[in-house]
């Protein structure tokens, strides 16, 4: 969501420049220079070459949507507002199966075609001009497909079932699987979400509740994400929640959602208290917790087939499949400066989201009573985790380059938290301390790779780092020194 230079002045001069042809460029016989091409059907990531899409930036999503659990079908209207970055005769959006009804682009129905299981071609009647802000409206319909395969383990992700309703956990490439996107981090923008659902239900997404009506037997929930966020951040959990709400000691809006089969463990209390507690904390070690609002989202998926204990950071609020123990709320809290503010730019570079909140945990221990981070370092540098068989083992891989479906591979976790940690004792505190609270305030709210990151510690810590980083990042094997 990079901000359009040029568009507020040619708004200015439009009187002027529409006459010239300048702003409707498909006029017949105007502006015959002005050439207009397709859009890449992907935005450029080696490792997942059909996700995201080239040629637009989007600014906003506003998703209108009413699903109903006893037929499984989402029905949806999206509303993108996008500015196009180059001059566009033809884009696609990223859209998992799903049934398209209409396509209109800036109020004109655009004719479109489904090429592939998730590319949404649309033609607009007219060529786009680059750096010209556009809307594209989609209705769409269907059952929505949960994704599985060796990216997460062959564990479920995207839209998920849940007893009551469903439950969104989109990392990587599962946000097209309810909403057409742009599905790649390298594209934040804001998100308004709107879900109608049976009463008695709830849709608790991203953000803050704005407001929530009943018509028609049917109850709506409108939530506003107002600072920039990755598809794949998007959730929308919907069934029967018990919501409490508080702020916390640094002032942010906290919104629980918990299961009401976890609620009544008297232990489901921990998780806001830890979400509290993880906000606050946090944010005086690597500086003021970057979003509007917080809580969380704990389902209960503790019963065969689901049986998944995965959590995911979804922005301000993550999405636990159950009730988790402190460090889970402490790595995922821990996400949204790592992965959610600061986002990969390619996914080849997870390290950068799963090392940071494995270290986290290990330095929340540390300040806790629990034993310090160089001796969670020692232990899994001493006895590293097993892999089941198929996978490669834990010292084989190469972290800042592990191959798609390594990219949460255990090593992406643990071996890029010892890297953290050996850089902390390599550096020092007072710089490691600073390189992290540095890294956060340059990429709030963007992207970054791991070559920005060893640049960064490189410039903080004033030594040549590179024989370091080759050892830990760039090299299979286990390291032995550096
Ligand atoms: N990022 C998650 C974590 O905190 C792991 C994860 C990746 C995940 N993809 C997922 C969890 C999909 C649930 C669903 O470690
Ligand atoms: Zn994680």
């Amino acid at each position: 969501m990079a901000t359009p230079r040029s568009a507020h002045r040619l708004a200015l001069a439009a009187a002027g420049a529409a006459a010239l042809g300048l702003l409707a460029p498909a006029a017949p016989g105007a502006a015959a220079d002005v050439r207009y091409e397709p859009g890449a059907a992907g935005i450029g990531d080696p490792y997942f070459p059909d996700l995201g899409n080239g040629g637009y930036d989007v600014k906003r999503y506003h998703l209108k949507t009413a699903y109903e659990p006893g037929t499984d079908q989402l029905t949806g209207t999206a509303t993108i507002r996008a500015t196009a970055t180059q001059n566009l005769s033809r884009f696609n959006l990223d859209l998992y199966k799903l049934n398209v009804r209409s396509v209109r682009v800036n109020g004109r129905d655009a004719p479109f075609a489904r090429t592939g299981e998730r590319e949404l071609e649309i033609t607009p009647p007219r060529g786009l001009r680059k750096n010209s802000p556009f809307s594209v409206v989609v209705r769409y319909d269907g059952v929505p497909q949960t994704l599985s395969g060796p990216i997460i383990f062959d564990l479920p992700y995207g839209f998920l079932h849940t007893r009551d309703g469903a439950t969104i956990v989109s990392e990587p490439d599962g946000a097209s699987t309810w909403f057409p996107a742009n599905d790649h981090p390298s594209d934040k923008a804001l998100f308004t979400i709107e879900t109608t659902v049976p009463r008695g239900l709830k849709a608790i997404a991203n953000g803050r509740l704005v407001k929530k009506w009943s018509a028609h037997g049917k109850d709506t929930f409108l939530w506003r994400e107002d600072r920039p966020m990755a598809p794949y951040l998007a959730t929308n959990s919907i069934g029967r929640f018990n919501v409490s709400t508080t702020t916390t000691g640094t002032g942010v809006p906290q919104l629980d959602a918990v299961d009401p089969e976890v609620a009544s463990d008297p232990d489901s209390l921990s998780t806001p208290r830890n979400t509290t507690r993880a906000v606050d904390e946090l944010s005086g070690y690597f500086g003021a917790y970057p979003f509007g609002s917080t809580g969380s989202i704990i389902e209960n998926n503790a019963v065969p087939p689901l049986n998944v204990d995965n959590a995911l950071e979804t922005q301000t609020r993550p999405t636990y499949q159950k009730q988790p123990i402190e460090k889970g709320v402490v790595h995922e809290i821990s996400h949204q400066w790592f992965g959610d503010s600061v986002s990969v730019r390619r996914w080849k570079d997870t390290w950068l989201n799963e090392g940071f909140a494995v270290w986290v945990e290990w330095y929340w221990a540390e300040k806790h009573g629990g034993q310090p981070a160089r001796a969670s370092f020692q232990k899994f540098y001493d006895d590293p985790p097993s892999m089941p068989p198929g996978r490669p083992a834990f010292w084989d891989v190469v972290v800042a380059d592990p191959t798609r479906d390594q990219i949460f591979h255990r090593a992406i976790y643990f071996r890029g938290a010892m890297t953290l940690q050996a850089l902390r004792q390599k550096i020092g505190d007072e710089r490691f301390l600073r390189l992290v609270r540095t890294w956060v305030a340059e990429h709030k709210y963007g992207n970054a790779t791991t070559e920005e990151f060893e640049a960064l510690a490189e410039k903080i810590s004033g030594q040549d780092l590179d024989p370091f980083f080759k050892v830990w990042l760039h090299t299979p094997g286990k390291p032995t020194t550096w």
